[in-house]
């Protein structure tokens, strides 16, 4: 049998589970996000309120994300509905809770939207809190393709203290409870770094799995 994966608590409900995906789940992922990507409503660029666009490419599944709010159809790109949260992926994320904060957090566990960034060579994102869902259930993170530092931090601002993680591919990464609104950000790729098979050339992909409940 194989080696039972690690588990580091980085914070109270903040897990990172390297390695925890297999290859062919990252080859999938990577294979659904050239598709997903295709439409109804195309990866792009998310605009900021203040100008400019973020540096990661988006594409939304089962509500759509603009800064700061979800909607069910993508008005800030063509107008048209997202696709709907694929099962298979809810399935995924309840596994990496279950790893991460027990059968009791996994059982239930309802995800119902998932935003996927593509990060090409140079880019990167800033201090941040997940916090336009309605319900405060934990937030799963998978990486595919090259690495990255993942800065988690704390719920009260941007700067320290925060935890400096290197983020691999096929690695999960799951913030719940008291961690749920930590602040985090990806301030650094390592490109050329994807491991030979993950499905990822170059760059790297992050899918987030949420609960948005409720329209915010
Ligand atoms: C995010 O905060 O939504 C993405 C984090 C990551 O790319 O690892
Ligand atoms: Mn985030």
């Amino acid at each position: 049998m194989g080696e039972r994966p690690s588990r580091h608590e980085i914070a109270p409900g903040a897990v990172h589970l390297p390695g925890w995906l297999p290859m062919s789940d990252q080859v999938r992922l990577g294979a659904a996000f050239e598709e997903w990507a295709g439409g109804p409503v195309p990866a792009r660029a998310p605009s900021l309120p203040g100008g400019g666009r973020m540096s990661v490419e988006t594409v939304c599944l089962g509500w759509h994300w603009l800064p700061y709010r979800y909607t069910r159809t993508a008005d800030d790109v063509n107008g048209r509905r997202v696709l709907p949260f694929p099962d298979w992926l809810g399935g995924l994320a309840r596994a990496a809770v279950h790893s991460a904060h027990g059968a009791q957090a996994a059982e239930r566990y309802r995800p119902d939207a998932a935003l996927v960034n593509r990060y090409r060579e140079g880019a990167s994102m800033g201090m941040h809190q997940d916090k336009e869902e309605q319900t405060a259930d934990p937030v799963v993170s998978f990486s595919v393709g090259d690495s990255c530092v993942f800065r988690f931090g704390n719920a009260e601002g941007r700067g320290r203290p925060y935890t400096d993680v290197r983020l691999d591919s096929g690695d999960a990464f799951v913030f719940g409870g008291p961690s749920r609104f930590a602040h985090h950000g990806v301030p650094k790729l390592f490109p050329r770094t994807a491991p030979h098979g993950c499905g990822l050339v170059e760059g790297r992909l992050n899918i987030t799995v949420r609960v948005v409940g409720a329209a915010g």
